[in-house]
């Protein structure tokens, strides 16, 4: 047997049959089914889907809707362009198509709202026609049986899933097959844990027989998060006393006390010899360590710098004071600069 008379042969004895927008699947009811469950779960769903209908029972009766009695049936299911997109669509249709879902997969994708997934799903539950689906379940199963690799978010990988989709399709029963893989999706290959001795592919499935069904689809790449790199002057007085700066009221750390920040080792003895002229007795590079920020990485090396108190004109700078370490601790301070702060405390000790 092939793809899809096995996928019939099991929807026959386990598909969903019953579900409100199966009852008499009109491509009204079809779409609205569609856009409601992108995404929203199919028990969320159905409270709604039904005072929909009871509400506007056909498409005429939505386009002459007002948009906020159509915002106000759509409260609690969230993703409200869905609603807009819904209301703005059965206006063009009614004037652009006599108040008839087109029977066409290329003038339903024109419509507000509508992309290839939702489209060809129209085609096939309520046309009958030979037309793919590809939504998430669609992808992980394809993905699976045929061991793609790649994200599926990757276009490329994206029309590899669709022409296996396209090629996979059954000349009978479309309706029904389009469901079946969209439950087998939801109930039988799951992301996780997937239940493949229950699976009617499992014989031909790729994933199953010659590798790990969960190593299917790969999952969306982590952005890489790019990696900055920085230098701490702790400047220490021989009484221990360090110095601090506050940080403009902008950016990383507005407002907070942190160490003097130069971004090469060569600003910093230009630095160092511009402020303390002579009076540096010993620079200690300490190891860095990283911080990690929403959107990049901190390396930071901070440099221990001990200075004579008497002559220096760092002071002159008043967003920046000595302060014993006891009393630093006490302001706002970013986690790393307090960490650092006890450590050196740990080190005089
Ligand atoms: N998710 C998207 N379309 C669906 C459908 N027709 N039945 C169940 N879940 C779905
Ligand atoms: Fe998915 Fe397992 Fe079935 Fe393959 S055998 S399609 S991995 S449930």
């Amino acid at each position: 047997m092939n793809f899809s008379s096995q996928l019939l042969a099991w929807f026959d004895l386990h598909g969903r049959k019953d579900l409100p927008w199966q009852q008499s699947p009109s491509p009204y009811h079809v779409w609205l089914s569609e856009i409601m469950l992108q995404q929203t779960q199919v028990s969320t769903v159905i409270p709604y889907y039904q005072r929909f209908i009871q509400c506007y029972p056909n498409l005429t009766s939505l386009a002459n809707a007002s948009i906020d009695d159509v915002l106000a049936q759509w409260t609690g299911l969230g993703y409200y362009a869905r609603a807009r997109n819904l209301h703005k669509a059965a206006n063009v249709i009614v004037e652009q198509h006599n108040g008839e879902m087109p029977n066409d997969l290329n003038e339903l994708i024109a419509l507000p709202g509508i992309g290839r997934s939702t489209a060809g799903a129209i085609m096939a539950l309520a046309h009958h026609q030979p037309f793919a689906i590809l939504d998430g379940n669609v992808k992980r199963v394809l993905a699976r049986y045929n061991r793609v690799s790649g994200w599926p978010g990757k276009k490329q990988v994206e029309n590899q899933l669709w022409k296996i989709a396209e090629k996979l399709l059954p000349t009978e029963r479309i309706a029904h097959y389009i469901q079946a893989q969209m439950d087998l999706g939801a109930t039988v290959c799951t992301r996780s844990k997937p239940k493949c001795e229950f699976c009617p592919l499992q014989a031909d499935c790729q994933a199953f027989q010659h590798d790990i069904p969960q190593n299917y689809p790969d999952p969306k790449p982590k952005k890489i998060i790019p990696l900055r790199k920085t230098n701490w002057l702790v400047m220490q007085l021989s009484d221990g006393k360090i110095l601090l700066e506050q940080r403009p009221n902008s950016g990383i750390w507005g407002g907070l006390w942190s160490f003097p920040e130069l971004d090469s080792l060569e600003k910093v003895a230009e630095y160092c010899s511009h402020n303390f002229q002579t009076n540096i007795t010993d620079i200690t590079a300490t190891p860095s360590f990283k911080h990690i920020f929403s959107h990049f990485k901190l390396d930071i090396s901070p440099h221990i710098i001990t200075v004579h108190q008497s002559s220096n004109n760092i002071s002159e700078n008043n967003s920046a004071s000595w302060y014993k370490i006891s009393d630093a601790l006490q302001l706002g301070l970013p986690a790393p600069v307090k960490t650092f702060l006890q450590s050196l405390v740990k080190l005089r000790e």
